[in-house]
C-alpha cells in the first residue's frame, strides 16, 4: 500500500516539494572539485524536504545524506523521493557527518536530540526550528559550531527568506557551507545578535501570514463590490507580486512609492485615508511587535 504523506499537502495544500527552484541565481550546491559534505538532517517533513530537495536537485550526491525520520510512512516518501539514506534512529547513523540539519518541532528537540549527541559533537549544526536557543543547541550537541535560522514557509517553493545568526565558534567557511545548504530555499540574511532573530520570527518568519491576511481582506472586499471569488484571487494576487516586484525594482522607498500612486482627492487617496483613520500602519507595527515578544517567550519556555 503506498504511505500517505502526513505532510505534504502541508502548508496551505502547497504541492509535495519536488526540488523545482524557481530562484536562477542559486549555486549548486557544492564548490566545484570539492568533496560534498555528509548531511545529517533530524526531521524528515516540510522544512527538511524543502531543503533536500533543492539540495539534490542542485547535484548534492544522495548517498552524502541521511535523514533520521521515526515515521515509517514520511520515510518512505522521503526515500523514496530523493533516494537518499532514512533512518529510523538518530544514533550512530550520524556518525561522520558534516553538518547537522536540526527540523524537528522544537517541542521534541530534547527527545530527539539525546541519542544523537554523542556522535555528533564534531559537526556543525544548522537549526530550523523556531524558539530553541543556540546555548541549548550547543549543549544537546556538544557542538559550539551552531548556527540557527528562521526561514519562512516561501522556502516550500525555494522563495523563502531565512534569517541566520551564528554562535562565535562558526567560521567563515561555515558559514559559506551552511549558505550552500540554505541557497535552494531562497535568500539568506545574517544577524549578529541571536535576539534579532525574534525580530526576523516576527517580520519574515510570521509575515507570510500577514500577507494572507492582507489578501484575505481584499479578495473580501472584492466580493462584497460584486466580483467572483476567482476574479478577486486573481487580481489581489497579481497586485501583491506586481507591487512587490516594483518596490524591489526601485531605489525609492515603499512611502515614495505610495505617495506617487495617491493623487489628492482621488481613489487611492480614499483608500489610503481610510486605512490610516482606522489606524492600520499602527497595528500592523503592533502585531509585530506582540509576535516579536512571543518569540521571546517561546524562547524563554524551550530553553528552559
Ligand atoms: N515549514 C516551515 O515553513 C517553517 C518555517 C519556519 C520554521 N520552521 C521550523 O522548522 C521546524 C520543522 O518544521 P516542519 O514544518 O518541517 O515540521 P514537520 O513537517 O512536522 O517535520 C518534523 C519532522 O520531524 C519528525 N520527528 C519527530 N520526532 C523526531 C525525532 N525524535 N527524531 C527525528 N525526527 C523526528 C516528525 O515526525 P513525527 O510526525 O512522527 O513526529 C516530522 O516528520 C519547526 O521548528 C518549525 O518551527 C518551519
Amino acid at each position: 500500500m503506498t504511505p500517505v504523506p502526513r505532510f505534504h499537502a502541508g502548508y496551505g495544500g502547497v504541492p509535495a516539494y519536488t526540488g523545482r527552484m524557481t530562484n536562477s541565481n542559486i549555486p549548486a550546491a557544492d564548490p566545484p572539485g570539492a568533496r560534498a559534505p555528509l548531511l545529517g538532517f533530524v526531521g524528515g517533513g516540510n522544512m527538511a524536504c524543502a531543503i533536500l530537495g533543492g539540495l539534490v536537485a542542485a547535484g548534492h550526491p544522495a548517498d552524502r545524506v541521511v535523514v533520521v525520520e521515526p515515521y515509517a510512512p514520511q520515510a518512505d516518501i522521503v526515500r523514496a523521493r530523493f533516494g537518499v539514506r532514512v533512518e529510523a534512529a538518530g544514533d550512530a547513523a550520524l556518525a561522520g557527518t558534516d553538518i547537522v540539519v536540526w527540523a524537528v518541532k522544537p517541542q521534541v528537540f530534547r527527545e530527539a536530540a539525546a541519542p544523537c549527541a554523542p556522535h555528533v559533537g564534531g559537526a556543525l549544526h544548522l537549526s530550523v526550528m523556531a524558539g530553541i536557543r543556540s546555548d541549548t543547541i550547543a549543549r544537546a550537541t556538544g557542538s559550539e559550531r551552531v548556527v540557527r535560522a528562521m526561514p519562512n514557509t516561501p522556502a516550500l517553493i525555494g522563495e523563502g527568506i531565512a534569517g541566520l545568526y551564528a554562535r562565535a565558534a562558526v567560521t567563515a567557511d561555515d558559514r559559506a557551507a551552511i549558505e550552500r545548504v540554505l541557497a535552494p530555499t531562497g535568500e539568506t540574511l545574517w544577524v549578529a545578535q541571536e535576539g534579532d532573530l525574534d525580530a526576523v520570527t516576527a517580520l519574515s518568519g510570521s509575515g507570510p501570514a500577514y500577507v494572507f491576511f492582507f489578501l484575505e481582506a481584499m479578495m473580501q472586499a472584492a466580493a462584497d463590490m460584486g466580483l467572483s471569488p476567482e476574479q478577486g484571487r486573481r487580481l489581489a494576487q497579481a497586485t501583491f507580486k506586481g507591487a512587490t516586484s516594483l518596490a524591489r525594482a526601485s531605489d525609492e522607498s515603499p512611502e515614495t512609492l505610495r505617495s506617487r500612486v495617491t493623487s489628492k482627492g482621488g481613489t487611492t487617496y480614499a483608500a489610503i485615508t481610510a486605512m490610516e483613520a482606522a489606524g492600520v500602519k499602527r497595528a500592523i507595527v503592533a502585531a509585530l511587535r506582540a509576535a516579536q515578544a512571543r518569540a521571546r517567550e517561546l524562547g524563554d519556555e524551550f530553553g528552559a
